[in-house]
C-alpha cells in the first residue's frame, strides 16, 4: 500500500507539473482527491490493514494529500503568473512608433474666400440667401427687367433647358425670389455657382461663382450703397485700399455703377496686373430699378434698395496669385493642397 501511494504521488506531481493551464490542473485535483479520486480509492481499502499498519499508512495519506494540494496551489499560482505575462507581452505599446497619418483634408480656395466674404457681411448684419441653379426665364431675366431680344441676353451666352427653363447664367434671380418671399427690410448676400456658355480657357469656365447683394428699405440711398461696399472692400482688401465708382449700366439698377479698386501693386500708375489701367473692376452695383421693385409688388414710393454683384473666381485669384482659372476644377492635390 506504501508502495501504490508514493506511486500516486510521483505520478500526481510530475503531471500536475506538466499541467499547461488551470482546467487541465483541476481535473487532476478531481482525478487524485476527488470522491473516487485514486487516493480515496486507497483509503478505503485501509480497513483490510492491521491494527499497527493503519496510522502509518494514515499519515502518510494524509502527507501526500497536503504535498499534491501544495503541488496544485503552486502550479495554479505559476500559471496565473505566466498568464499576466503573456496578456502583458500582448498589450504591449511602443509609444516611440511613428502614428499613423490620416490625410486631412483642406478647404478650397473659393470656399475660404467666401468664407471670408460672407463673415464680412454677416458682421455688416446680412443673412445669406440662397436660389435654385436650374431657373426659369423669368427670374433670371424678364423679372430683372431684361426682357426677350433685350441686347443685355447676348452678352450672357446662356445654356437653355428649353423655351423657359435655362441654368442661371447670374445670382441676380435671387433678388427676385428674395423680394417675393420676405417683405423689407431686407439685406441679403446670395453666393453660388452661375454658368454661362463659355469655351474654357485661362479666365473663362462655363461653371464659376457670384455673390450677390441686395438691401431694400425705406430711405435706403446711394450713400449707402457706397458706404457699405467700401467697408466691405477694406475689410477683404486693408484699410488703405482706394475704391472708385464708376458709372456703368445694368437692366436691374438705375443708377448702375462699377466699383473699381485702385492696382495695389502699382498703386494707380498702370502695371501688368491691372493690365496698365491703374484699376482693377470688382463689382458691379446700382439702386434697385423701380420697375424691378414693382414686379415683386414692393412700393417704389416707400421703399428703395440697393444690389450688387461680383464674380469670385477673380477675387481668389487675385488674393493668391492664382494664373489660371482651371486649377479651381481639376481637384489637384498638388494645388488645393497649397492653401
Ligand atoms: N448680375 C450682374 C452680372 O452678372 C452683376 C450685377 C451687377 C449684379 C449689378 C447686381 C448689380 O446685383 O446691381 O454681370
Amino acid at each position: 500500500m506504501k508502495e501504490a501511494l508514493n506511486a500516486i504521488r510521483q505520478q500526481a506531481e510530475q503531471l500536475i507539473h506538466a499541467a499547461q493551464d488551470m482546467k487541465e490542473v483541476d481535473a487532476l485535483r478531481v482525478r487524485f482527491l476527488g470522491k473516487k479520486g485514486e487516493l480515496t480509492a486507497i483509503l478505503k481499502q485501509m480497513g483490510k490493514l492491521s491494527a499497527e499498519e493503519r496510522p502509518v499508512i494514515g499519515q502518510l495519506a494524509n502527507e501526500i494529500r497536503t504535498n499534491i494540494e501544495n503541488a496544485i496551489a503552486a502550479r495554479n499560482e505559476e500559471l496565473k503568473a505566466a498568464q499576466l505575462t503573456a496578456q502583458l507581452e500582448s498589450e504591449r505599446l511602443d509609444v516611440t512608433m511613428p502614428g499613423k497619418r490620416h490625410p486631412l483634408g483642406k478647404k478650397h480656395p473659393l470656399t475660404l474666400v467666401l468664407d471670408e466674404i460672407k463673415e464680412i457681411f454677416l458682421g455688416m448684419g446680412f443673412d445669406i440667401a440662397q436660389g435654385p441653379e436650374v431657373e426659369l426665364d423669368y427670374y433670371n431675366f424678364e423679372a430683372l427687367n431684361i426682357p426677350k431680344n433685350h441686347p443685355a441676353r447676348d452678352t450672357q451666352d446662356t445654356f437653355y433647358i428649353n423655351d423657359n427653363v435655362l441654368l442661371r447664367t447670374q445670382t441676380s434671380p435671387v433678388q427676385i425670389r428674395v423680394m417675393e418671399k420676405q417683405r423689407p427690410p431686407i439685406r441679403v448676400i446670395a453666393p453660388g455657382r452661375v454658368y454661362r456658355s463659355d469655351a474654357v480657357d485661362a479666365t473663362h469656365s462655363p461653371l464659376f461663382h457670384q455673390i450677390e447683394g441686395l438691401v431694400v428699405d425705406k430711405g435706403v440711398t446711394m450713400a449707402d450703397l457706397k458706404g457699405t461696399l467700401e467697408i466691405f472692400v477694406k475689410r477683404l482688401y486693408g484699410e488703405d485700399t482706394v475704391v472708385r465708382f464708376r458709372p456703368h449700366h445694368f437692366p436691374f439698377t438705375e443708377p448702375s455703377a462699377e466699383l473699381d479698386i485702385q492696382c495695389f501693386a502699382c498703386h494707380g500708375e498702370g502695371c501688368r496686373l491691372c493690365k496698365g489701367e491703374g484699376w482693377i473692376e470688382l463689382l458691379g452695383c446700382g439702386m434697385v430699378h423701380p420697375k424691378v421693385l414693382e414686379i415683386c409688388n414692393v412700393d417704389p414710393e416707400e421703399y428703395s434698395g440697393f444690389a450688387f454683384g461680383m464674380g469670385l473666381e477673380r477675387i481668389v485669384m487675385r488674393r493668391f496669385g492664382i494664373d489660371d482659372l482651371r486649377l479651381f476644377f481639376e481637384n489637384d492635390l498638388r494645388f488645393l493642397d497649397q492653401f
